[in-house]
């Protein structure tokens, strides 16, 4: 059951306030750290602890950083395929949370920095890539990368986030799509409210040629659609009632755990609910990696998940 997660590391400065600030305002932190993140690295980290033998594609920066290295080995992160980019520096997070909301504005850097599919074809990730039962990426690497990755995948997973346009056959490979409420809208033109509106445009999605679309609704769980030959099925997945103290990171811990899920061989409506129980548990600690929970610790909240119900 092998993941390779392609997508970006960051450098994540959180500053914790007391509330967010509004456009132009100032706003006095009560305390500041540094960690790894950036989406990718949090998935690929979300999904090892899950219990997924995880390979990660990146690009970092070229200054010499052994701690990054040793962070994700340690948690069972395959690096063979993370490159260094000379001239470029390891992306950085800036991301400010208050009362378990956040905002993030993210510097790419060697997140954006590939090589040409050509040359991408020659390097390690090309073999880990087609050899892996699911891959899974995010949008903080190029479109073209991801693209390049989704067509060579057996199993493709595509967390669209941050949002952003992408081509038609590029969403017809993704089983599924992951989005939360915000992107979602950018694919529907609507914001969804309610499950019951999120799993209405989901289905359109799904019936626009998607084959599979999970949308991430925070304290309200996840819808999840399929197509099932001719129709689509679905359910909303709610989640367990939990005090979040901080959301950083909550839909890649999603993401990850419904990797390594889906590697493993559990339908959608599990793997969801499987995502779910990792999600309820990363949002109960601060920052994310050494926030997210292990194998053991999701299978043990699996009780506390409410069954999935049923939309028409
Ligand atoms: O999804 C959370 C992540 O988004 C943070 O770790 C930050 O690096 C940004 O990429």
């Amino acid at each position: 059951m092998t993941v390779v997660v392609l997508g970006s590391v960051n450098r994540d400065v959180v500053c914790e306030v007391p509330r967010l600030p509004a456009p132009g305002e100032t706003v006095l932190a009560v305390g500041t750290r540094t960690n790894l993140g950036g989406k990718g690295s949090n998935q690929a980290v979300a999904a090892a602890k899950a219990g997924g033998r995880v390979e990660f594609v990146a690009r970092i920066g070229a200054e010499p950083d052994p701690s990054l290295r040793k962070s994700l080995r340690e948690f069972g992160v395959g690096l063979e395929a993370v490159c260094e980019v000379p001239g470029a520096h390891t992306g950085t997070a800036y991301i400010t949370v208050a009362s378990g909301e956040n905002q993030i504005v993210v510097d790419p850097a060697a997140n954006f920095q590939w090589e040409t599919d050509p040359e991408l074809d020659a390097t390690a990730a090309a073999r880990l890539i087609t050899d892996a039962d699911v891959v899974v990426a995010q949008l903080e690497v190029p479109v073209r990368v991801v693209d390049w990755a989704a067509r060579r995948a057996r199993r493709f997973i595509l967390n669209a986030a941050p949002a952003a346009e992408l081509p038609t056959d590029l969403l017809h490979r993704c089983d599924p799509l992951v989005v939360n409420e915000t992107e979602l809208a950018t694919f529907t033109g609507a914001t969804a409210t309610t499950p019951p509106e999120a799993f209405d445009q989901a289905r359109e999605l799904c019936r626009s040629g998607v084959p599979a679309v999970v949308a991430t609704l925070g304290a309200a769980g996840a819808v999840w659609v399929r197509r099932d030959g001719g129709t689509v099925v679905g359910a909303h997945q709610p989640a367990p009632r939990i005090h979040a103290t901080d959301s950083t990171g909550a839909g890649d811990a999603f993401v990850g755990a419904l990797a390594t899920a889906l590697a493993r061989g559990d339908d959608l409506p599990a793997g969801v609910a499987f995502a779910t129980a990792a999600a309820a548990l990363a949002v109960q600690s601060p920052g994310t990696h050494t926030a997210y929970p292990d194998h053991e610790q999701i299978t043990a909240a699996l009780g506390t998940v409410p069954p999935a119900a049923q939309l028409p």
